[in-house]
């Protein structure tokens, strides 16, 4: 009892900071994602066309594909990546997409 206790005051005082902490963790996960991940078909960080996957800097898709294409991928062509990945590594990466600029 006194445990639980303790762990619910724990749970109320930590939980703010790690919410705040894993929003900036996401993003930076994400990079890390995608170059591990990704990259090897999406070329220069995804910023680039020419490799097996399409570029992906300055997409014209909407978020809706964009997310569903990295949950379900396609075909012979993408692997899906909703098994793997949960929802708030999938959201980061299409911030990561939609902040690609290029590379100077
Ligand atoms: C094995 C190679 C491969 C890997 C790994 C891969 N992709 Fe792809 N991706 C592709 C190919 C090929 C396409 C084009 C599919 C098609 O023909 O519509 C694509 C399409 C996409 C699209 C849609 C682009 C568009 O405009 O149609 C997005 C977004 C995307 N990939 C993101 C990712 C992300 C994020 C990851 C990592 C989690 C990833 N991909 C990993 C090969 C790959």
């Amino acid at each position: 009892m006194r445990f639980l206790v303790l762990t619910m005051m724990l749970g109320l005082i930590a939980a703010p900071a790690f919410a705040a902490e894993s929003a900036a963790d996401a993003d930076k996960d994400a990079a890390n994602i995608f170059n591990s991940t990704c990259g090897w078909c999406h070329q220069g960080g995804g910023r680039v066309a020419g490799g097996i996957g399409p570029k992906l800097m300055n997409s014209e898709r909407d978020d809706e594909f964009i997310l569903n294409r990295i949950r379900q991928g396609k075909e012979g062509k993408m692997p899906a990546f909703g098994g793997s990945l949960n929802d708030a590594q999938i959201q980061a990466l299409l911030r990561y997409i939609r902040n690609l600029k290029p590379e100077n």
